[in-house]
């Protein structure tokens, strides 16, 4: 059913507003890197078109792998309520797997998507399933159409998450689920003994995302939308080893990016790739 509607050029743009000017700490050094690195894919996520696909689609391989991935994608479809007859949007969709599993409980599941790659592949993966392409924060249906509209790990990215909220809730049915799964990157941790350093890592990966605080500001955000009857719940998500921690948080490539200014985060990886065990979350 592609394209629902053409995406206005640049809906989505937008980088890193809000780090300049952050308060100087660390010995004088700035909290966080006041140049961003546009390759980081919590940035990446914004557009992913315009990103090496490579890194996109080995970072969504990795997540659905997790078992605490697919235990709260599971208590997701739980609290949506669907029935037989029931239908369910689901916004923001990547590569589809979610819609699939919407469509495996009720008659009419659709995706939709900023990304064209994305679409492509989940309709390979997904042929039985609608998408489309669609920006969140203007979807392209009428009021009142769904049962059940769900969104996840994708407000984070989003310039303005109250317009997707909104529109969430204009194009559920009136006593319909609207349900909101995001990280709160404040409370993002990397595994090992504390430091200044280890700190400083957090806090640029932390920044470098455009809504980091998106979890706890959730409640909010559904109630301005105008949902009664808001309900939330928290979930851990470790990973285990470096090569997982990598390739979720891009450990790495955070160091590359800060160790100018704080040499001694290159030592710091060193003992983190050989530490045992390392989670982070
Ligand atoms: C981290 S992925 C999550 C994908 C999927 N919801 C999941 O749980 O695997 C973020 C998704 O948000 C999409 N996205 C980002 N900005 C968007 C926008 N303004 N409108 C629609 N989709 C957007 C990206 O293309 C990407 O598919």
């Amino acid at each position: 059913m592609r394209p629902i509607r053409k995406l206005a050029k640049g809906a989505a743009a937008g980088d890193n507003e809000g780090i300049e000017g952050l308060p100087r700490r660390f010995d004088g050094r700035p909290l966080v890197s006041s140049d961003p690195n546009p390759d980081l894919l919590s940035v990446g996520f914004r557009d992913v078109d315009a990103t090496a696909s490579d890194k996109i689609l080995r970072c969504l391989g990795t997540l659905e792998k997790m078992e605490a991935v697919r235990s709260y994608k599971a208590r997701v479809l739980d609290h949506l309520e669907l029935e037989r007859k029931s239908s369910a949007l689901d916004v923001a969709c990547g590569l589809g797997d979610d819609v699939a599993a919407l469509k495996a409980r009720c008659a009419r599941a659709v995706g939709v998507d900023r990304s064209a790659m994305l679409l492509d592949l989940a309709e390979q993966r997904h042929p039985d399933c609608e998408f489309g392409l669609a920006d969140a924060s203007a979807l392209p249906f009428p009021d009142g159409t769904f049962d059940a509209v769900r969104v996840d790990r994708s407000l984070q990215h989003i310039d303005q998450p109250v317009r997707v909220v909104r529109e969430m809730a204009r194009v559920a049915v009136r006593g319909g689920v609207v349900l909101c799964a995001e990280p709160d990157w404040g409370t993002f941790l990397l595994g090992g003994p504390h430091s200044d350093v280890t700190e400083r890592i957090e806090r640029d990966w932390i920044r470098s995302f455009r809504n980091p605080w998106i979890g706890r500001e959730l409640a909010s955000l559904l109630e301005q939308s105008g949902v009664g009857d808001v309900q939330w719940e928290a979930h851990w998500l470790p990973t285990q080893g470096f090569a997982e921690t990598d390739i979720l948080f891009e450990v790495a490539a955070t160091v590359d990016r800060i160790a100018d200014e704080v040499p001694e985060a290159r030592s710091w990886l060193d003992g983190y790739r050989k530490g045992k065990p390392m989670p982070a979350s």
